[in-house]
């Protein structure tokens, strides 16, 4: 069965909507998301873009913070503290990546962890791994969403996530061995210095892909039944699109769908999830549910 991300995250964009609305009605203040952007990285100017759509779609306040690519760091970092002291914002983030001569993680960490909507900051990642109120970052927490409305069981399955990064494979690991459900699962991460990956992803009854390599996954690597995430979304080059390319994901979806009980298409998948995602975080700053606001 076809997991529709693009179906879900709309539902859950007309909740955020609804809320809003009611928030706004009874004199309330409307969420406010601010992004910065450096550069003019194509992704990321994408990414960005369905951000602040997403913003208009669920009634919040956006702003987009622009800085060429030879921006300092000393800027941003101004750019941020002037974002963390503005009451009206209630969450930022900083799009990645960042050029090469800013020190990426400086930057996360001069994010104030009560704005941190993409849930980056170590204080978000720690109180995330033991299970405390926190900002969890948007494909993992997408990715629980479409684990917990399409009720696919998590509890006592073997979970393999392909990939350690950062804003994925770690994070994803953690919530899927949380004390709950979605969660309750024996977990294994595999990566680039991992041996035998086809056998150890053929024992997954949840396979999550997120290497950012296309076609990775075949269908051999995967048990009949299993569920598949893929988290892929890598240009390739195609003439035959007005843009020049399309999405690939890192599963190779023709061979691997017919073996599925559930798998996610790319686009359409995880990708919208994710952008919602960011909109239930900043919602959620919005009404000071993960850190009380004094
Ligand atoms: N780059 C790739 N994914 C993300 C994300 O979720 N947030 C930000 N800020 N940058 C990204």
């Amino acid at each position: 069965m076809l997991i529709d991300g693009k179906k879900v995250a709309d539902q859950i964009k007309q909740e955020i909507a609804e809320e809003v609305n009611r928030i706004v009605a009874a004199g309330g203040k409307r969420p406010h998301l601010a992004a910065i952007l450096v550069g003019h990285d194509g992704g990321s100017e994408t990414y960005v873009g369905h951000k602040v759509k997403a913003c208009e779609q669920c009634g919040f306040t956006s702003t987009l913070i622009r800085f060429e690519d030879d921006c300092t760091e000393a800027q941003l970092l101004e750019s941020i503290a002037s974002l963390n002291n503005d009451p009206d914002v209630d969450g930022f983030i900083v799009q990645l990546p960042l050029p090469a001569h800013i020190d990426e993680q400086r930057v996360i960490e001069a994010i104030d962890p009560r704005k941190d909507v993409d849930g980056f900051h170590p204080v978000n990642v720690g109180r995330m791994s033991i299970g405390l109120p926190c900002f969890v970052s948007a494909t993992p927490a997408g990715i629980m969403q479409l684990l917990e409305r399409y009720e696919i069981p998590t509890k006592g399955k073997r979970c393999v996530i392909l990939g350690r990064s950062n804003i994925v494979g770690k994070p994803m690991a953690t919530l899927m061995m949380q004390k709950h459900q979605p969660g309750d699962a024996t977990v294994t991460v595999v990566h680039s210095h991992s041996n035998d990956i086809p056998a150890i992803c053929r024992e997954a009854d949840i396979l999550i892909a997120a290497m950012g390599r296309p076609g990775t996954v075949t269908a051999d690597m995967v048990k009949d039944g299993a569920t598949v995430i893929d988290v892929g979304t890598t240009r390739v080059p195609d003439p035959s699109r007005k843009s020049g390319f399309r999405l690939s994901g890192d599963v190779d979806f023709a061979a691997v769908e017919p073996k599925c009980s559930f798998i996610t298409p790319v686009p359409g998948g995880v990708g919208p999830m994710t952008i919602v995602s960011l909109m239930r975080n900043t919602l959620l700053a919005a009404k000071g549910a993960v850190y009380p606001k004094n």
